[in-house]
């Protein structure tokens, strides 16, 4: 019903009476007006006069009633303790291919390396849960696959030059807009779930703790839709999946990625490693060639680049 109301006034560039709601809609006008109290307290700017309803200004509301075609399968959290969380327990109990959650702010946003990934009002935070019909062994691909897509899909909406750095982060002019974090859970040889979560920030100012942190607002100097960024990314994403065969998706990710041919240095929870980046292997472990020539394969950790 609320997405109703919300139809008939988006179409409506003037005022909507109470009673052609109540009648078109077929409910009563204490119920019309139930509604439109609960859309003002979730984030509708809905104005009423003695005539009726007008909706004001452009709302970015992530609800699910916002995304036709994918209503069942967003959930919407106005915050959460982390959308991994709530994704794990959706995928454990068996919910669909592409199911989203998405989280308005989270309390304990989770970063990679056990970090912690600040999320405030403004930015997207959101996770997929995905069923490719993959064997484990080649499950990272996907991550790969999310990373290209989303600096793809940045750069057709917001004309920017977004680039990946090993192994997901998109930075733009060198400075990090977004972080992935995935989770896997397997049947034997064959991926059950992949979930992947995303952090980006869009309308958020970065804090002091990440001076590299960079936002599409500081970049554009104004203020985006999620609500367009996150629907362009979730059907480009899609829409790859479908057709994704895992082949190509490593030579097309070096396309778009800043690590390669650079002096970088890799730190995981073991060691240091300092190297010149020379390839990405079909998996996505990262080569590098060391000081003394030889050449070391990296699967995780925290990649910084050097100065040039
Ligand atoms: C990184 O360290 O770069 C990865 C950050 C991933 C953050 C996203 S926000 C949505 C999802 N929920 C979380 O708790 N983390 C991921």
């Amino acid at each position: 019903m609320k997405r109703r109301i919300l139809n008939r006034l988006e179409e409506e560039t003037g005022i909507v009476s109470g009673e052609t709601l109540s009648s078109e809609l077929g409910i009563s006008r204490v119920s019309v007006w139930k509604h439109i109290r609960k859309l003002r307290e979730i984030g509708y700017h809905i104005v009423s006069t003695p005539k009726g309803y007008r909706l004001v200004g452009d709302h970015d509301t992530l609800y699910s009633w916002e995304f036709p075609g994918r209503e069942s399968k967003i959930h919407y959290f106005t915050e959460v303790t982390s959308t991994m969380d709530v994704a794990r327990d959706l995928a454990r109990k068996g919910c669909p291919d592409f199911t989203v959650v998405i989280a308005g702010r989270q309390a304990k946003g989770r970063g990679r390396l056990n970090r912690n990934w600040f999320s405030s009002e403004g930015g997207l935070y959101f996770t997929m849960v995905l069923r490719p019909q993959i064997p484990q062994a080649i499950s990272s691909r996907v991550n790969f696959s999310a990373s290209l897509t989303l600096a793809r899909t940045l750069n057709r909406l917001f004309g920017i030059d977004a680039r990946v750095k090993w192994p997901n982060d998109i930075l733009v002019d060198g400075r990090k807009i977004s972080g992935m974090l995935s989770e896997m859970e397997a049947e034997g040889e064959m991926v059950r779930f992949i979930n992947i979560g995303i952090g980006l920030n869009v309308n958020n100012n970065p804090t002091e703790k990440e001076p590299n942190a960079t936002s599409l607002k500081e970049i554009l100097k104004k203020e985006v839709s999620r609500k367009q960024l996150i629907s362009g990314f979730l059907d480009d994403f899609e829409k790859r999946m479908k057709r994704e065969t895992f082949e190509n998706v490593i030579s097309e990710w070096k396309k778009y990625a800043m690590t390669l041919n650079r002096r970088v240095r890799v730190v995981t929870t073991r060691d240091v490693s300092e190297g010149l980046a020379v390839d990405v292997d079909e998996n996505g472990a990262l080569i590098l060639e060391l000081e003394n020539g030889e050449r070391k394969k990296v699967t995780y950790g925290d990649c910084f680049h050097q100065q040039m």
